[in-house]
């Protein structure tokens, strides 16, 4: 059977982009990865970091169905950006040097790929990852790439490995196992099989019984192979750095027959080790397929058994089993280092690919202290928690706004009469007119053609001492005097000297006269349900001095709130964390929670009259039910 015509052609690939034609990479090959596979090309490139590679691997990511962008990756420590092009071509055009393609499109748009990659002159070496590319499809391409000195690696492969210089996407594993399999520095093999899993396996075996890799190729498993085994063999015996030649055929198919040829013809010289599996075929009395698509005998001479006993005959050193090929790799090894043929390699340490951080973390070998600390909710598990409730459970027990409050606020799930009290508090204070400085900023800004948060912010913005903003201040101050055990007059007077309002005190348009509902709904509310209300009653002593002064100087809806919550914090807690809410300054967030309801709607009232009249046809129809 005659040798097939090696690929590259020596004609049109020679010296390609400074190499030459035997060599399809080197340590500054760069290559274009089809398809967003980020996995792939972080292994290229912490292969790329223990081979001391200058440039990485990977010059830029082709994905037909994104956009323009960058994409980070780690190159050993340090984090770098790749560029990610929409197209081949326009990616081709930025980066001028890159001479491989590596293709994870689907079976589908591997073909279109590999095309796209034709019709660029600089793109030497193409890689087809898919399982499954049709044959006639790949009888095509196999035609082409031979017309156009280009060489196909594929389809069905993990791609293959120039040791210390470039590696093919996922070939060869984690990088433990790469340095393990001493691929971060050239040897002196040049190895090629037709499977990419066994290929893995023979690295190692290779670095355990010579001195390392050059090169190894998986071709892949398909009946129509881009290259064959034949064609890297023959770039190996071709290549000076290459001592010997290791190969795995398989069972199915003639191209280990061109291998014979080859060996017998003496255009392969170099010592070959090679094993064709599948020989357990015969134990089976109908054919067997083995995984790969070619991997079936489709005649006597297709038989692994066969295909041996002929390379034998031909030369090539083969084994008795696979067991027996490390013993035939090792004394073939031994045998040229000791006619000086081999010097072996030196070993060179590779450098140490940092873990990544959640890696290391999960594994318990890193530890940080947590730049913040939550204590209230959690989204970690299945369900989200409300403190100790998962949210399946707030609903089932209904317990409300003013449950939910209570636990996000005060860690806790208040009784009834106190989530009640809460959310009598939000209720209140959720609107009180257009007049109000809140409501009518959010009205101005909404009328200026603002956004919804935009005009709810502005409102918002306008909570203070003198609109909303009194019932810390309320809470803090009465709660501060009847603590001290001043009487109310003392407490009046004191504040009178200092020449500070009383927060909660006043209103500009309530009175005695003119009592605010508010007010009045929750002091009665407190005064039913709390336990004790010992700082509204001394509150209420207060406001009889104040408006025996003045009629508007009323305890206000926000002193109300205030007191009546320092009250029931007292009850639900201990003195000094219920202080503590206080002075944290939390209870004008119910003003805050309250109003936001108003301002929206004032918000949307806005809206609404500003729409011009939205008139419909069915304005013009009387629906009436019988
Ligand atoms: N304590 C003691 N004296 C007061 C108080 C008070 N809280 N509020 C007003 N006064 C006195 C003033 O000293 C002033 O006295 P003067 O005429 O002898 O100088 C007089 O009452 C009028 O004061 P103004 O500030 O003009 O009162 P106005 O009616 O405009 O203000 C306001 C009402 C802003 C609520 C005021 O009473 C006040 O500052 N209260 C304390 C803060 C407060 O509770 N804010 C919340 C308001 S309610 C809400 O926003 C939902
Ligand atoms: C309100 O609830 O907004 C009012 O009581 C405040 C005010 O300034 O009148």
């Amino acid at each position: 059977m005659p040798a097939k015509k090696a690929a590259p052609s020596k004609k049109t690939n020679k010296k390609a982009n400074g190499k030459p034609d035997y060599e399809l990479f080197d340590n500054k090959t760069q290559a274009f990865i089809y398809n967003m596979q980020v996995n792939a090309v972080q292994r290229m490139l912490d292969f790329d970091f223990v081979s001391r590679r200058e440039t990485p691997s990977v010059a830029a990511i082709i994905n037909p169905t994104g956009r323009d962008t960058l994409q980070k990756f780690f190159f050993g420590p340090k984090e770098i950006l790749v560029p990610v092009f929409k197209s081949m071509e326009h990616a081709a055009k930025k980066h001028k040097n890159v001479d491989v393609l590596i293709s994870f499109a689907s079976f589908r748009s591997a073909p279109q790929s590999v095309e796209e990659a034709f019709a660029l002159k600089q793109i030497k070496t193409i890689i087809i990852i898919a399982e499954g590319v049709p044959e006639r499809r790949m009888k095509e391409l196999n035609a082409k790439a031979k017309e156009l000195g280009r060489v196909l690696i594929g389809p069905a492969t993990v791609g293959g490995i120039q040791a210390g210089a470039f590696k093919i996407a996922n070939t060869a594993g984690p990088i433990d196992n790469i340095v393990e399999s001493k691929l971060h520095r050239p040897g002196s093999v040049g190895f090629v099989s037709k499977s990419g899993g066994l290929s893995n396996e023979a690295y190692n075996m290779i670095a355990r019984n010579t001195d390392g890799l050059y090169e190894g190729i998986a071709i892949g498993g398909d009946m129509y192979p881009g290259s064959t085994l034949m064609d890297h063999l023959m770039r190996y015996e071709k290549n000076p750095k290459v001592k010997m030649l290791v190969c795995l055929g398989e069972v199915g198919g003639l191209d280990e027959y061109n291998i014979v040829d080859a060996l017998k013809k003496k255009t392969i010289k170099k010592p070959l080790v090679m094993w064709v599996t599948g020989t357990c075929a015969k134990a089976f009395t109908t054919d067997v397929q083995f995984g790969h698509a070619g991997a079936k005998a489709g005649g006597d001479a297709e038989t692994a058994d066969a295909k041996n006993k002929a390379l034998k005959k031909a030369g090539a050193i083969v084994p008795n089993s696979f067991d027996d090929y490390a013993e035939k790799i090792n004394t073939t090894y031994k045998k040229l280092v000791k006619a000086g043929k081999i010097k072996p390699a030196p070993e060179v340490e590779a450098p140490t690919v940092p873990m990544d951080y959640a890696k290391a973390l999960k594994e318990g070998l890193v530890r940080k202290p947590a730049n913040f600390i939550s204590t209230i909710s959690d989204d970690r598990a299945e369900e989200l928690m409300y403190g100790d409730m998962p949210i399946s459970e707030v609903f089932k027990k209904d317990i409300g706004i003013g449950g939910v409050l209570s636990i996000l606020w005060f860690k806790r799930q208040f009784p009834k009469y106190a989530s009640k009290f809460i959310e009598m508090t939000i209720m209140v204070t959720a609107d009180h007119g257009p007049a109000v400085s809140g409501a009518h900023n959010t009205i101005v800004t909404t009328r200026a053609g603002k956004d919804l948060i935009s005009s709810i912010v502005s409102g918002m913005l306008t909570i203070g001492p003198r609109f909303g903003g009194a019932i810390d201040g309320a809470a803090q101050m009465f709660s501060s005097a009847y603590d001290r055990g001043l009487t109310p007059q003392e407490f009046i007077n004191e504040m009178k000297k200092k020449g500070v309002n009383i927060q909660g005190i006043g209103h500009r348009v309530k009175s005695i006269h003119n009592p605010d509902m508010r007010v009045t709904i929750i002091s009665q509310y407190a005064k039913k349900n709390f336990k004790k209300t010992p700082i509204l009653d001394f509150a209420l002593e207060v406001e009889k001095i104040t408006t025996s002064k003045r009629d508007n100087l009323i305890l206000n809806v926000d002193g109300c709130i205030g007191i009546c919550f320092a009250d029931m914090l007292r009850n639900e807690m201990p003195k000094k964390e219920a202080d503590e809410y206080i002075h944290m300054g939390a209870l004008n967030g119910l003003f805050i929670l309250g109003r936001t309801m108003g301002m929206m709607g004032h918000y949307l009232d806005q809206k609404r009259l500003m729409q011009p009249l939205y008139r419909h046809p069915w304005d013009d129809i009387v629906y009436l039910k019988e």
